[in-house]
């Protein structure tokens, strides 16, 4: 399958070079609030890629190595011979000074946290800033002697040399992490750097982006057929509504119904896309041949597999019904891209799996195509927002590819379904009333595979038990479980209890990730 990414327009770039910082991302996305494109590339990418990315400026990620070891990631010569801007943030930092003729050492005062910032000369980097900020360190490393041509700009307690700039060239250099809200006037440093220092245009519009692609798709597609697996997520959903806009019936889009899907999610999906926004969609009601292959497994990884499969053989026999299509689209979104590029500076790094569509029999030779492929997640929900796509698909919380498959705790059963369904209906509409959804990353319901004795009135019952889990995370790699307020918990068990009588007891999880993951299975 040849993989055709929609052609970009030529504008104004700034590169992150990644040395695998947990906030290289959140550096990218910084520049793109400031309608500035941004790519991020691995710090050992093939040369020539930097070269044609062309950018006006270059920031340099932190990243988990110590510059005083040897063989640890450096700033490729490539970087110094665009002659452009350079910012190099923490490890950025420090490899710049080592690399220029300075001396890092190993300070045994690590420094995580706030810092009290003094500005000591000035600089482009700091224009209105006041003398003192408040900035967020995250540090083992310092510079302890600066480059030959560099001064020294700004200092903390314990780190004397915490920011620095070459006296003839735009090089900058800051041992904190301005792209954290922690720091204050975080986003002001960025913006000094990329409009003052590179001169950079504010060019990266949602809604040019919208038109530019709109045309991209139909010079691509023409007249030809594509075809899409809609899940009703935030990412085919946005690649649907914007393809439809570009060739409309030329669009087919799957989306099968596998009974693992959240309360009223089915009918939800069929109505927001294909009788209000008019798009050509096709359910797959596969409700039974599901349950059919998942009777008698608990196993959670059989589970899994089988649910991938069964998916993709549905959508295959869906597909394959349709004549003459010529192209798949897929809602492949950035992180997916940075996540499974394969550099070695990515290797740690945890790869998604991705259970939107399978593998397609070869005979049917398409190719694909994924116009969000450059885009971040909040990118994306503009411009779903942008195409008219209700705000409350949008911002749902995620929703894992095997659905209730993997919350339902051992065997599935249409009637665990139903419970399942039910008491998560309950906790996430409670979670929107009390004006909590927002405010957790994820929240849902799971049904264990224990009974266990209750008392209604007069009556003992022996039935089901549910667990509810709420987090708070930035990436899902990590998360904290999320502090519901007691009364809220409190309500929600009584609903849940009351109103499903086959729901003894509800418990709330309240184990982090890691060393438990977010899913139960
Ligand atoms: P875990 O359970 O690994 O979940 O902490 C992290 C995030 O990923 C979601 N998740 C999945 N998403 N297919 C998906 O598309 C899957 O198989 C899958 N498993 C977990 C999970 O809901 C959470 O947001």
């Amino acid at each position: 399958m040849r993989n055709l990414s929609v052609n970009k327009k030529k504008i104004d770039t700034i590169l992150v070079l990644d040395f695998g910082s947990q906030y290289t991302q959140l550096i990218a996305r910084r520049v793109r609030e400031l309608d500035v494109y941004s790519e991020i590339l691995p710090w050992d990418i093939d040369e020539e890629k930097i070269i044609k990315l062309n950018p006006k400026g270059v920031i340099l990620s932190g990243g988990p190595n110590s510059v005083t070891n040897s063989f640890t990631p450096r700033v490729p010569q490539a970087i110094f011979d665009l002659n452009v801007p350079l910012l190099g943030i923490c490890y950025g930092m420090q490899t710049l000074a080592e690399q220029m003729g300075g001396h890092v050492i190993s300070s045994n005062k690590k420094e995580f946290g706030h810092a009290e910032l003094e500005i000591v000369t000035d600089s482009l980097l700091f224009k209105n800033l006041n003398r003192k900020v408040n900035v967020w360190m995250s540090h083992g490393d310092q510079v302890q002697d600066l480059p030959d041509e560099f001064e020294l700009t700004a200092s903390t307690s314990s780190a004397p040399i915490a920011a620095m700039q070459h006296k003839k060239q735009p090089i900058y250099a800051i041992q904190f992490h301005p792209e954290v809200t922690h720091t204050e006037n975080g986003l002001l440093i960025l913006k000094n750097f990329i409009f003052n220092v590179c001169k950079a245009h504010d060019d990266w519009k949602i809604n040019d982006l919208i038109s530019s692609r709109v045309e991209e798709i139909k010079n691509k597609v023409c007249k030809q057929k594509v075809l899409l697996g809609l899940s009703g997520g935030v990412d085919s959903s946005v690649t649907a509504v914007l393809l439809n806009r570009a060739i409309g019936k030329n669009l087919t889009c799957v989306f099968v119904d596998n009974g693992l899907l959240r309360k009223g999610e089915s009918e939800q999906v069929m109505q927001t896309f294909k009788e209000n926004m008019k798009l050509n969609v096709i359910k797959s009601n596969s409700q039974d041949l599901f349950l059919r292959h998942l009777e008698n497994v608990d196993d959670p990884e059989q589970k899994r597999k089988i649910i991938g499969r069964t998916f993709i053989d549905v959508f295959d026999s869906e597909a394959i019904k349709l004549k003459d299509v010529k192209f798949l689209a897929q809602g492949t979104i950035y992180p997916d891209v940075i996540e499974s590029s394969g550099s070695e500076s990515n290797e740690a790094r945890v790869i998604k799996s991705h259970h939107n569509v399978g593998g397609l029999p070869d005979e049917m030779e398409l190719d694909l195509i994924e116009p969000l492929r450059d885009l971040f997640k909040d990118e994306v929900r503009r411009m779903g927002i942008e195409l008219g796509i209700p705000k409350e698909m949008l911002e749902r919380h995620p929703f894992p590819g095997p659905g209730l498959g993997v919350r339902i705790i051992g065997e599935i059963t249409k009637e665990k379904t139903l419970i399942l369904q039910e008491a998560d209906n309950i906790f996430i509409e409670e979670l929107i009333n009390a004006g909590l959804y927002e405010k957790v990353s994820q929240a849902f319901a799971v049904l264990l595979p224990v009974k266990s004795v209750g008392v209604v009135g007069d009556e003992r019952r022996y039935a089901e038990v549910i667990a509810l889990r709420a987090v708070e995370t930035v990436d899902f790699m990590t998360a904290r479980w999320a502090h519901l307020p007691y009364d809220f918990l409190e309500h929600v068990s009584n609903r849940i209890v009351n109103e499903i009588e086959e729901v003894s007891r509800v418990v709330y999880d309240i184990s982090s990730k890691p060393p438990a993951t977010i899913e139960w299975e």
